[in-house]
């Protein structure tokens, strides 16, 4: 099938999630909060990374590859979801983690079960992920297979696409239900998920501005990256690219990228008690602890959506 103007694309999730009002967080906030539940993607236990996949299959497809690979944290969610959506078109996924073997619980222990092939590079440096999944794609391709080589998040412009596909459909929602946010807020990690939003931004022009909690790095080397994956993005089906700069927030990664921070526990614990709705404790939990922050200081302007990105593995670690 087809996506966004021709670009293929395969189905993997059920959309649209849905787009809810969080009426007691907004009366704790301050401010009116909305949610985008992208945790209920469809696709294993849901999440952001399932829209981008779509497309990344899809280019996979179209080059005649039999394997993926990909990598990251072994708490990857990515990589998790990345091994389930291979599964469903009956390609296998080897994962490359930094670091050495460790207890298979969580989202590794998830793609085991679905039958990914497990390396770690015995580097604690994220940089030997990439280095790792150049390697295994050149053995695969040696041995006679057809890899498909995929970065840490599927940050590229093709795995953006997913996106810029979920901001018109937010555009719609939007529409039927008359509103007309004025922030969209996320987390932002490897920057794939942001960089489409801006991309829908630039395209649709929907009024709202992209506000990313960076959960990884500096916020000026977030912005820098966002800026380029979206202009990929936007070159990739024509449309206009974004000028202005990308809006990311600082201050909200805590001890450390993928470690629990105090206000992250506090935002995710807030969510839970006014909407029964569960935050990622290392993505979306840190972008809501800098929108309550926002909130406090005036400078989140409601009405907002938030999205809801996903992560439900790590809820139990
Ligand atoms: C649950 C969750 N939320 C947010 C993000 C951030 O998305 P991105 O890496 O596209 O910036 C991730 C990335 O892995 C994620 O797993």
């Amino acid at each position: 099938m087809t996506g966004l103007l021709g670009v293929p694309r395969v189905r993997l999730g059920t959309f649209p999630t849905p787009l809810v009002a969080a009426p007691r967080l907004s009366a704790a906030a301050g401010v009116e909060i909305w949610f985008k539940r992208d945790d209920l993607t469809g696709l294993g236990l849901g999440g952001n990374k399932v829209r981008g996949l779509e497309y990344l299959l899809a280019d996979a497809r179209g080059r005649g590859c039999d394997v993926l690979v990909t990598g990251g944290a072994p708490q990857s969610n990515w990589a998790m979801l990345a091994a389930l959506a291979g599964r469903t078109r009956g390609m296998d996924t080897v994962l490359v983690h930094f670091g050495h073997p460790v207890e298979p619980v969580g989202n590794l222990a998830l793609a085991v079960s679905a039958g990914a092939q497990v390396r770690f590079t015995g580097d604690d440096d994220r940089g030997s992920v990439d280095r790792g999944v150049a390697a295994v794609a050149a053995e695969l391709a040696a041995a006679g297979r057809t890899p498909y080589a995929m970065g840490r998040g599927g940050a590229t412009g093709v795995g953006a696409l997913g996106y810029v596909a979920a901001g018109l459909e937010l555009a719609g929602q939007l529409q039927d239900t008359g509103l007309a946010p004025a922030q969209l807020w996320l987390a932002t990690g490897s920057c794939g998920t942001h960089a489409g939003l801006r991309a829908a931004q630039a395209w649709l022009r929907p009024g709202y501005d992209v506000v990313g909690v960076t959960v990884s790095r500096p916020a000026a080397e977030a912005a820098q990256r966002v800026d380029r994956i979206a202009a990929e993005a936007s070159d990739l089906i024509g449309t206009p690219r974004a000028s202005a700069p990308p809006v990311v927030v600082d201050g909200f990664l805590g001890p450390a990228k993928g470690a629990r921070s105090p206000e992250g526990e506090a935002a995710a614990a807030l969510v839970a008690r006014t909407e029964g709705v569960f935050l990622d404790p290392v993505f979306a939990a840190k972008a809501m602890a800098g929108l309550l922050a926002a909130a406090r200081d005036g400078t989140a302007v409601g009405p907002v959506v938030f999205l809801v990105s996903g992560g439900a593995p790590t809820l139990f670690l």
